[in-house]
């Protein structure tokens, strides 16, 4: 029925965030608790500290998310919550969380693929957006490109053999001295410095065109630096950063239009954190326009983790037929 209220957590890394979305598209609230001060000084995520902050904060989010889209718990139609992949004692605050508000209101409740969140972060963008359509989600932790066929249904194409993007992004940054997390400091080096610097390697995986392989392009840039830096030179970050990110983007862009024409796709979208790189999202975009794709990314808020993309899959998925039981877990292995 319209005017449909899904409430959608999600909680599997280091964000704490909740929102209400009114028919599956429409966001009233979206509240993003970032825990990355915290793990900061460890230069990355550490899963026990993550899970305590979530217990600490998650229901303060949960309120936060309901008065900012002005709506009571009791108004609430159903919730919907990240149950993996991710962090299991991240994954398991939210899932209870999200229990005990269903339980307690024995309101419908839809565990959600976190990898389908960030996808669907797509639709919430564009009103208009329908399957079909390939997918390029990136992020910390997964590189995929999903050929969606329509709701519910889809083919995985390409995926990485060893690191995700992100975490490509998060070690070179680390190597480089720029700190965590690494994908937006690289951005924002990148932008002073030559992409043609250093000539690092493009993966090709042999076997399977549309996989991805980023493994010897972070070693290649451990090797760099750390030739300069027996030379007793001093190691240009700049240039280091925009010639690593547009090795990374030229094998994403390349893969996904390859994957796209040669499957008679029409339609590109982009997501995951990743999807918030400034030469990818260019990048992408230009070639599908020169091809006759259609494309779009979400914005950058809806780029990374978020309850408002949980919530539009949860919404999809409970008018498909689709509920979750009552002893729904957490799984910190799910794929797509
Ligand atoms: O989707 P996300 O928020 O969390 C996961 O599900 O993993 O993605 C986080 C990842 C991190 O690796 C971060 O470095 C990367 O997204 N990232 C970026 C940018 N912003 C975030 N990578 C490249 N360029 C960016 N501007
Ligand atoms: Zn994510």
């Amino acid at each position: 029925p319209p005017g449909w209220l899904t409430l959608g957590i999600e909680t599997s890394c280091d964000e704490t965030a909740v929102s209400v979305v009114r028919d599956g598209r429409q966001v009233l609230s979206s509240i993003v608790a970032s825990q990355i001060p915290e793990h900061q000084k460890f230069g990355g995520v550490v899963p026990e500290v993550a899970s305590r902050q979530h217990v600490e904060t998650i229901t303060q989010v949960i309120d936060e998310a309901l008065r900012e889209a002005e709506v009571s718990l009791e108004q609430i139609h159903q919730v919907a919550v990240t149950y993996g992949p991710g962090l299991v004692g991240a994954l398991l605050v939210g899932v209870a969380a999200a229990k005990a508000l269903a339980y307690g209101r024995r309101l419908p409740l839809n565990g959600v693929n976190h990898i389908e969140g960030h996808l669907f972060a797509n639709f919430i963008q564009s009103p208009s957006l329908e399957p079909p359509l390939l997918a390029l989600i990136v992020s910390g932790g997964h590189t995929h490109l999903v050929h969606m066929k329509q709701y519910g249904v889809y083919e995985i194409l390409g995926k990485t053999r060893d690191d995700a993007a992100g975490e490509a992004f998060d070690k070179v940054a680390r190597v480089l001295g720029l700190g965590y997390p690494g994908g937006p400091l690289i951005d924002a080096a990148a932008r002073q410095g030559d992409p043609r610097a250093i000539d690092f390697p493009r993966a090709v995986v042999t076997d399977h065109p549309w996989d991805f392989s980023f493994s010897g392009l972070k070693s290649a840039v451990l090797n760099h630096v750390n030739t300069v830096r027996m030379k007793g030179h001093d190691v240009q970050v700049a240039d280091v950063a925009a010639s690593f990110q547009q090795a990374v983007v030229d094998v994403l862009v390349n893969k996904t239009l390859d994957c796209a024409v040669t499957n008679g796709i029409k339609q590109v979208v982009l997501s995951g954190g990743v999807a918030a790189n400034s030469l990818l999202r260019q990048t992408l975009a230009d070639r599908c326009r020169e091809q006759g794709i259609a494309f779009c990314a979400p914005d950058l808020a809806l780029c990374t983790d978020n309850g408002a993309m949980i919530a539009c899959v949860g919404y999809y998925d409970y008018s498909l037929g689709i509920r979750s039981r009552w002893n729904l877990n957490a799984v910190a292995g799910l794929s797509i």
